[in-house]
């Protein structure tokens, strides 16, 4: 019933036309495919790469539309994600207001935006801010967490049937009102909750959790980790109680998910609040229960209804942001990045999150609805950089389908750079590619003549990164900013072989096709090919000569 992670060759067969896809698709609905380990993501039967924009979280009401809209197409977006929330539509129980979701999708569908609702039910950012005062001032009825000494906590509580019933009613409603009203499928994909889990507890110690602790571990999760049976604590020792939250709240999610599939089949994800991906945290100083990297084999097992665990982050270091995308790139995850910093240090993890097969990224709080999240400095970085994501974007945004298609097909590989501004070396299958960041476009950085040219100090570059697609064994879609690109032939596959360009050819996406503009030579590839802040995108046939050593084309005198 869920969505099939085998791909029905159909859907997959990239044989026909685009044109003669899109003609039969448009009551098909959006789904994502995992193959030999690679995602993608259809929309209207053809790869869809979701070059997101989400909107501040009160932007949710038509007053904010305009502004919304405005930076949406500052951004050059092609995916809006903005809040739909059960205290929106359903202030009174039982009766529902969909009116501003109407509002939004005809305005989506006239600009050709499509739309990532963002569900916030019971827990967003962990707490209950988004649910009606009919739930929110109900104690009895909708019980927050307990603390161990017996005190309420302030989020609710994921163990409560009463609090699950009344959201699935809202949650159903909600999907029931798509499925009517939206035939057309703007609404892509649904996000369930917002950042679910705790903050300042492990788990819950109400009566009703207390007793479930002291039950055995569901048969199901203790197979699928391959845990001997018996209750959370002879099964996890210290980790019981975590393990125990995070279960409770991917059954939560994961079963709310799977009532709103029934009604309507559209992908479904949740995001995480991230524990840090290298520092020493305990539980209760993070979103515990969430999705987060140490928990997510439990939330597999209990969201099977939720395609993917999303990562949203906000760290402005590259080996922090790296080794998140690492831990949430997973054959079973789909890496969508549902979330990330709008401050200059982070327009370049475009090249890096697409590099990894990603199949969407998203800066937060793209409009300008009066506020700012970080209006200040605060984390040592200037305020957002809105033109370095539109730059990208804009980079891709045509053949944005057809990036996605040769990532799932052929291989997508992808570097930003670092904080050290060092190299990063990929392996091609035939070839190996070197994306380095500290290089002039002309000659090397070493050589002092070029220092005098008065180009920028490379740490001006911000927004430097590299994407490569491979289209061919012997041919490569490379784009890029602010960094160059060098290949080798990879010895492993042919030894003594010395690599040279065959062409480099300038192109650009039109009418589903790459279109020649000119060839690149002489200076302009005797040094790689050297990406600068222009929109430049080029399909590289490479080839070899036989010979033992490599000699740079030029010397240092030119
Ligand atoms: C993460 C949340 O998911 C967003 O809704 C928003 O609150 C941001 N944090 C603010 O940084």
């Amino acid at each position: 019933m869920m969505t099939s992670k085998d791909p029905q060759p159909s859907v997959v067969s990239f044989g026909q036309s685009h044109e003669k896809a899109l003609s039969v698709a448009t009551n098909i609905l959006p789904k994502l495919h995992i193959r030999n380990g690679r995602s993608v993501f259809f929309v209207d039967n053809k790869p869809f790469l979701m070059l997101c924009a989400q909107t501040n979280n009160s932007s949710n009401y038509v007053a904010a539309l305009p502004s919304v809209w405005e930076s949406v197409e500052a951004l050059g977006a092609n995916t809006l994600q903005i809040p739909v929330s059960w205290e929106q539509i359903e202030p009174i129980e039982g009766e529902f207001d969909f009116s501003f979701l109407d509002t939004l999708l005809e305005q989506a569908r006239t600009r050709n935006v499509r739309v990532v609702p963002l569900w916030f039910g019971a827990f967003k950012n962990t707490s209950p801010s988004y649910t009606p005062p009919w739930v929110k001032l109900d104690n009895q009825r909708f019980p927050r967490m307990i603390r161990p000494d017996g005190d309420n906590h302030y989020a609710l509580s994921p163990h409560s049937q009463e609090l699950f019933m009344a959201e699935r009613k809202a949650f159903t409603a909600f999907m029931r009102h798509l499925k009517k009203y939206d035939r057309q499928h703007t609404v892509i994909m649904v996000q369930v909750e917002n950042e679910v889990g705790v903050y300042g507890l492990v788990r819950d110690h109400s009566a009703l959790a207390n007793s479930v602790f002291e039950a055995p571990v569901p048969p199901e999760l203790a197979k699928n980790l391959g845990l001997k049976n018996g209750i959370w604590r002879d099964a996890f020792g210290k980790d019981a109680e975590e393990m125990f939250t995070a279960y409770a709240f991917a059954r939560y999610v994961g079963r709310l998910a799977e009532a709103g599939r029934e009604v309507l089949n559209l992908p479904m994800y949740t995001n995480a609040a991230l524990r840090h991906p290298t520092a020493k945290q305990s539980p209760g100083q993070y979103a515990t229960g969430g999705p987060t990297f140490n928990v997510l084999d439990v939330w597999k097992v209990g969201a099977p209804a939720i395609d993917m665990l999303t990562p949203d982050i906000y760290l402005p270091k590259s080996h922090d942001y790296n080794a998140v995308l690492d831990q949430y790139a997973r054959i079973d995850n789909p890496l969508f990045v549902s979330e990330t910093g709008t401050h200059d240090a982070y327009p370049r993890y475009f090249f890096e999150v697409l590099g990894r097969g990603a199949i969407g990224f998203s800066p937060f709080g793209i409009d300008d609805a009066d506020y700012k999240v970080h209006p200040n400095d605060i984390t040592g970085f200037k305020p957002d950089d809105i033109e370095g994501f539109a730059a990208n974007y804009a980079l891709i945004k045509n053949a944005a389908s057809e990036w996605s298609r040769l990532g799932f097909e052929n291989g997508i590989w992808g570097a930003a750079r670092g904080d050290n501004n060092g190299s990063r070396h990929f392996n091609l299958g035939s070839w190996l590619a070197e994306v380095s960041f500290d290089e002039w476009p002309f000659g090397y950085r070493a050589w002092s003549a070029s220092n005098a040219t008065g180009l920028k100090q490379p740490n001006e570059f911000k927004n430097a990164g590299v994407l490569i697609a491979k289209m061919d064994e012997n041919v490569f879609l490379v784009t890029g900013k602010n960094a160059r690109i060098e290949f080798k032939k990879n010895n492993e596959t042919l030894p003594n072989q010395q690599a040279i360009f065959v062409s480099v050819e300038e192109v650009e996406f039109t009418d589903a096709e790459w279109l020649f503009q000119r060839m690149w030579n002489g200076d302009q590839t005797d040094y790689g090919i050297n990406f600068t802040d222009l929109n430049k995108t080029f399909r590289i046939t490479l080839g070899s000569y036989n010979s033992k050593s490599a000699q740079r084309s030029k010397p240092k005198s030119y």
